[in-house]
């Protein structure tokens, strides 16, 4: 018979690999200076540049860490994987498709135009127009009982509680017009399910939700393991919510760039202009980096390069 010698097949992930992966690519990358903090929301610019960390956990929940493992960064785009998840795991598939749309848009995260194209159709949830929009799906009487959800859903994620970077927040809060802009245009379509400015303030809530790397690789492990936190071992989302979730993040975790990171790694992965990006590699692992140089579309640098690495070392790529 043929003999398929591609992809997992030759997946290695013992302890002694994953070490040393994980060391080289630090090592590799520590020293890369190029790129610059997201600047649009002040905060951000204030954080430091330095902090690298490397996040590695197996669908068995076996953690694996280098370097800065305890810097905080907030969540910002990433949160938009859980919540999508949550409305997914509430209302079913289908609904997201209608409600929202999931092609992706080609277009920048914070496009006026992506909405406009389509008269608010055909949105993704991975960016900030349907990001927004997926939040005002929650279920919850109030922006209260909505926070109170999507607070959970995300910690349970993370595997801890999370909290709000409160500098983070009130300068996105006190800035995000763009934001609020594209909540009122989803508003003249129809396209937005809960008042704009009460839905603009939980996103904006939810993408100052602070976390640090091994949070970032336990979500991803989260959805590596079929909705099962790996480390808690509590059943978060069904294993149908993470099989519509994976190709969201496939094809538009990375913004406009997403094609080419696909190209390149093979794995979905949702990046966030924090600094964060996660990746899941499905039945094996997530991996996160925090690095928070940022190239042109918002992707985090280093972050990039060390989980390409790490996915070719390990011969993670399913393709
Ligand atoms: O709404 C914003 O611009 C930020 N809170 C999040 C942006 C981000 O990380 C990239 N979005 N997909």
């Amino acid at each position: 018979a043929f003999i398929i010698n591609q992809g997992y097949s030759q997946i290695i992930l013992n302890k002694q690999n994953i070490e040393n992966t994980l060391n080289e690519a630090f090592d590799k990358f520590k020293d890369l200076k190029e790129g610059n903090n997201a600047d649009y929301i002040k905060e951000l610019a204030n954080v430091d540049p330095n902090i690298f960390g490397i996040a590695l956990v197996t669908a068995e929940g076996a953690v694996y860490t280098k370097g800065d493992i305890t810097s905080m960064v907030s969540i910002q785009s990433i949160s938009k994987v859980f919540t999508m998840a949550k409305v997914i795991e509430q209302e079913g598939p289908q609904f997201l498709e209608d409600k929202i749309g999931v092609n992706a848009t080609g277009l920048p995260f914070n496009s006026i135009v992506a909405v406009e194209m389509h008269k608010g159709d055909k949105i993704n949830p991975l960016v900030n127009p349907g990001a927004i929009a997926t939040t005002s799906l929650v279920r919850g009487n109030d922006s209260i009982a909505k926070w109170k959800e999507i607070e959970k859903i995300q910690s349970a994620f993370a595997g801890r509680q999370l909290s709000i970077n409160r500098p983070v927040y009130i300068s996105e809060a006190g800035d995000n017009l763009r934001n609020q802009a594209i909540a009122h245009l989803l508003l003249a379509y129809n396209r937005i399910y809960f008042d704009p400015v009460q839905t603009t303030d939980i996103y904006t809530k939810q993408c100052a939700l602070n976390v640090n790397v091994k949070d970032l690789a336990t979500m991803a492990a989260t959805l590596a393991n079929g909705g099962v936190n790996p480390v808690t071992k509590n059943k978060v989302v069904s294993q149908t919510t993470v099989m519509y979730t994976l190709p969201v993040m496939a094809t538009a975790g990375l913004y406009d760039n997403s094609g080419i990171w696909l190209f390149n790694s093979g794995l979905p992965a949702k990046s966030g202009v924090g600094g964060g990006i996660l990746a899941v590699c499905p039945g094996k692992f997530g991996i996160a980096v925090i690095s928070p140089p940022l190239d042109k579309t918002g992707n985090s640098l280093k972050a990039q390069k060390v989980i390409q690495y790490v996915v070719e070392k390990l011969k993670a790529n399913p393709y």
